[in-house]
């Protein structure tokens, strides 16, 4: 069963109570999303948005068969969260009186999605969320861009120390034929990482490069920047927001906008450090160890 990431933290700061509304930006598998409508009951709504449309489905149909009723509270909508203030206007989803980015993939997508997400299983170097929003794959990145602009996101999304040597090496093996699957990638990348720091490494070495090419191509940095722009002038006073994020790119960016918006007056940081996750739940849920959830409320 998937499991939440800080769900209780998530509870304690959104603080969900009976008949207030709700954002899921980020819905994925629901995790966090059917807890929040258990405890809004009897007429809170909850609208949840999910970019990948075959994740939607799956989850949509799920959750019909499990209750039907439940879409008379919840409003399940294949989208990407930067269109929020279209969807809400749409929508009329007013007062909200909090909403989640719970950032980056769900395990349905290293698990069934077959696009290339996984170093575990040899797939299709494809790596989009949404092939309707996003039309550049991993695959013309790796085969395509000029060595340069490779090491360049290794660099910037993944900050891969040995970026330029992949992005050499990248560069001589698609001379000689195409890097097509995650698998043809990943003897590349373990080629152009040294052995003794193979050996010390306690991720997969093709880790940062996975990382880096998945933002790269779902624009993950410029659309929670763009997002955190819009939402103190989208959301009413007192609504709260609470963020997870996976990484430090994506955190230093909740980090800067959350002090941004406090230096204009818009925003009241609930949590002074970012809260992480108690050895227990890694133990539990090892995709936890490097959650870190901010939170804020609107002013
Ligand atoms: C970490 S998962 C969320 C897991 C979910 N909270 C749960 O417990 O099931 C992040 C989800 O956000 C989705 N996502 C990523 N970027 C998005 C965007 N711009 N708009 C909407 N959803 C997005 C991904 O497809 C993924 O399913």
């Amino acid at each position: 069963m998937h499991l939440p990431v800080l769900q209780k933290e998530v509870i304690k700061y959104l603080a969900p109570q009976k008949n207030e509304n709700f954002i899921d930006a980020t819905f994925g598998e629901g995790g966090h999303a059917l807890p929040i409508l258990k405890r809004i009951k009897p007429k809170g709504r909850l609208l949840g948005i999910e970019i990948d449309p075959q994740l939607y489905e799956e989850i949509r149909e799920k959750l019909k068969e499990d209750n039907e009723q439940i879409f008379e509270r919840l409003i399940l909508v294949n989208d990407s969260y930067v269109n929020l203030p279209r969807i809400i206007e749409r929508y009329q989803f007013r007062p909200i009186a909090g909403i989640l980015f719970d950032l980056g993939i769900s395990l349905w997508h290293i698990e069934k999605s077959r696009r290339g997400f996984s170093f575990k299983r040899d797939e299709p170097l494809d790596m989009r969320f949404n092939a309707q929003i996003n039309k550049l794959t991993a695959f013309e990145i790796v085969n395509y861009w000029p060595k340069e602009k490779i090491e360049k996101i290794l660099k910037d999304f993944g900050e891969e120390k040995f970026a330029r040597k992949i992005a050499e090496n990248i560069a001589k093996r698609r001379e000689v034929e195409p890097i097509r699957t995650t698998f043809d990638l990943i003897e590349v990348i373990e080629k152009s990482t040294p052995l003794p720091v193979k050996r010390k490494l306690k991720i997969h070495p093709a880790t940062k490069t996975f990382q880096a090419l998945r933002i790269a191509v779902n624009r993950e940095l410029s659309n929670l920047e763009e997002a955190l722009n819009f939402l103190p002038k989208i959301l009413d006073k007192g609504t709260r927001i609470v963020i997870i994020s996976f990484h430090s790119l994506e955190e230093r960016i909740v980090k800067r906008k959350f002090l941004e918006a406090k230096s204009k007056g818009l925003l009241e940081i609930l949590t002074k450090k970012p809260v992480v996750a108690s050895k227990e739940e890694i133990k539990i849920n090892p995709s936890a160890r490097s959650a870190k959830l901010r939170a804020g409320k609107i002013l």
